[in-house]
């Protein structure tokens, strides 16, 4: 379809066939957090407009395959996970590791060797399950140095939110004193109350952001110092240094790495994978693991009841609880704001401002992408540097 030229509107629809849709397959993309899925257990998960089965054979290894049986449609969730395969819960058909039908029981006359279902590669990182949903041979899958390194490595619980996945992707830095007010005071976090500023420009990788306190033209790192950064890999995922907010640690000047990926569930859902990486180790590091998880694990399970209150205007973020973990209470307000905007925010209907600076790169790198892609013509080869980008920023690499 050469000389298709695409409108930023073109890029919500996220299904098979749709540009956005082959631009996302074209790389490997997180399905499920790892220990969401235990062996030997089955899951239906939804991405990218496509519903699939992801389960983890009773050897431990995730895999991702057809949503339904190609027999008569059941969802392979519901049957049983038999060795590294698969077995429908309605008549029985077993799919072995490979996706081959090995057994059609009630049938003398079988035909299995003409049944197979589809098998995407997969892989578990940092925490979760990832498959390349696209065609042909995938791509060599991406690893993050600053995650690759010795220290906690967490996934949070995945946030699944009912609004398309730019309301996320628009999420400037210019709404934290607003947005995160409530926790800013809450914690008394007088740095996230700054007004401020970013520059951003392209890189070999995507774009990286440079935030100072509005006003000033670079603070050199003195308000934010790591957290001044932000680093966008193309095609959606965001690394970010902030804080550590975990109970008991907030004092200590330890920074989380960030790395969140930005995934569609369909046209107006979508998930974020959110992983840390926070330099402790041994003893301490299992306390900060302990603090984490228990408490965030838990008020996870609820958040977004209390988000749905104050979107209703039963309560208002002031009214969190006093004693919630900052990393609940963030997401909360995140919630509210993106969400607020509507399942596909009236774009088209904005009104950008220079503070805007941020969306607007990333919806022209998107545009020049995905057009190159209709086209046929080449696209940007996106290159993860092979050194930690916290060595860069903190000035020792
Ligand atoms: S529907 Fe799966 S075996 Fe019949
Ligand atoms: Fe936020």
């Amino acid at each position: 379809m050469a000389g298709a030229r695409l409108q930023f509107a073109d890029l919500e629809p996220v299904g098979p066939g749709t540009p956005t849709g082959r631009y996302f397959r074209s790389f490997w993309q997180p399905v499920l957090r790892g220990k969401d899925l235990r062996a030997g257990r089955a899951r239906p998960v939804e991405i990218l407009g496509e519903k699939l089965t992801v389960y983890r054979g009773e050897d431990g290894v995730a895999n991702v395959t057809a949503f339904r049986c190609p027999h008569r449609g059941t969802p392979l969730s519901i049957g049983w996970v038999e060795g590294d395969g698969l077995r429908c819960r309605y008549h029985g058909w077993k799919f072995d590791g490979a996706g081959q039908c090995t057994e059609q029981p009630n049938d003398d006359e079988n035909f299995t060797h003409r049944i197979r279902i589809p098998k995407y590669p997969t892989q578990e990182y940092v925490g979760l399950i990832f498959a390349y949903l696209g065609d042909g041979e995938p791509p060599p899958f991406p690893r993050y140095p600053d995650l690759d390194q010795p220290g906690v490595i967490l996934a949070d619980p995945v946030e699944v939110l009912p609004c398309g996945f730019w309301n996320r992707f628009d999420n400037d830095h210019s709404h934290i004193p607003w947005v995160h007010r409530a926790t800013a005071f809450r914690t008394g976090r007088k740095d996230l109350l700054l007004l401020r500023q970013e520059d951003v420009e392209e890189t070999p990788y995507g774009w990286i952001g440079y935030r100072s306190v509005k006003g000033e033209k670079a603070d050199g790192g003195r308000a934010f110092g790591i957290g001044r950064l932000t680093h966008f890999f193309m095609p959606n995922v965001r690394l970010f240094w902030a804080p550590t907010r975990a109970k008991g640690f907030e004092g200590r000047k330890l920074f989380d790495t960030k790395v969140v990926w930005t995934v569609p569930v369909n046209d107006t859902s979508h998930a974020a994978f959110d992983v840390t990486h926070t330099p402790i180790e041994g003893d301490e590091g299992q306390a900060y693991i302990e603090s984490r998880t228990r408490q965030q694990e838990q008020e996870a399970e609820t958040r977004w009841d209390l988000a749905e209150k104050v979107l209703a205007g039963d309560m208002t973020l002031e009214e969190l609880p006093d004693d919630m973990g900052a990393y609940t209470s963030f997401a909360i307000e995140d919630y509210v704001t993106q969400v607020g905007q509507g399942p596909i925010a009236g774009r088209g209907r904005e009104a950008l401002a220079k503070s805007d600076a941020r969306l607007i790169l990333l919806r022209k790198l998107w545009l020049r992408e995905v057009n190159a892609l209709i086209d046929g013509m080449p696209m940007t080869q996106w290159k993860i540097p092979e050194k930690p980008l916290n060595l860069a920023a903190s000035g020792q690499g």
